[in-house]
């Protein structure tokens, strides 16, 4: 029996992490704990979740950089964060405004890791473009699930998209960001040590948001 989650409804989660950090398999089991509690969620992918974004997430992660040569980072990072103001104002913010839990696989906080930490964009120039993006709707709680990277890439399957095809030294740098973003606004983020069984990673995820609470 979970505890209660009652004090998730009308708030903002964002699961995070570098690929391969098992956060998709802890998400469905999240969205069905608090279904099985009777609060209505919003659930939320990244990039994508949008007749748009699904657009953009075909652009971004299966565009072939020899096309018309690599893909500008500016650009990647505008596609996702445009494919992300359109996901807040056609889903999130609606379900918010009623009340429900929304849980977002992936958020800013990828951006921030991602093109910024791993990419070499200024960390400061994507929170800017992210005020204009995201307007008030920032989430309530980052859950971000960490992991090493050799454990991580032996979770991932051998077809490997854009981002994930990138190498070790890129992924070390993006879980570097996961924990810059923590340390420096701890009271949005908490850590889960990823590296665990499924059963032991969803234990600490429970605990986790049990004892949040929100400001
Ligand atoms: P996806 O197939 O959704 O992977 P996952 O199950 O790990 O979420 O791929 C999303 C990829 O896009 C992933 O490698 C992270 C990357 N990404 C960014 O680089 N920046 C972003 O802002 C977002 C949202 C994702």
């Amino acid at each position: 029996m979970t505890a209660s989650l009652d004090h998730l409804r009308g708030r903002f989660l964002v699961f995070d992490g570098p690929d391969g950090s098992g956060k998709s398999t802890q998400f469905r089991r999240l969205v069905e704990a608090v279904e099985a509690q009777g609060i209505t969620v919003c659930e939320v992918r990244e990039p994508g979740g949008t007749h748009i974004g699904e657009q953009i997430r075909d652009l971004v992660l299966h565009y072939k950089d020899n096309i018309d040569g690599e893909m500008d980072k500016r650009c990647e990072m505008l596609l996702f964060m445009a494919s992300r103001a359109q996901l807040i104002s056609q889903r999130i913010q609606p379900a918010l405004d009623a009340g429900q839990l929304v849980l977002a696989d992936r958020f800013i906080s990828s951006t921030l890791a991602y093109q910024g930490t791993a990419g070499g964009l200024p960390v400061a120039d994507i929170l800017r473009v992210g005020q204009v993006a995201l307007g008030k709707t920032w989430p309530d709680l980052v859950v971000v699930f960490d992991v090493d990277e050799q454990t991580a890439a032996s979770r991932l399957s051998p077809l490997l998209d854009r981002m994930e095809a990138r190498g070790a030294a890129y992924h070390r740098l993006v879980r570097q960001g996961y924990h810059d973003q923590a340390q420096q606004d701890p009271n949005r983020y908490r850590m889960i040590d990823a590296t665990h069984d499924p059963d032991t990673v969803y234990q600490a995820v429970i605990q986790t948001l049990t004892q949040w609470s929100p400001k």
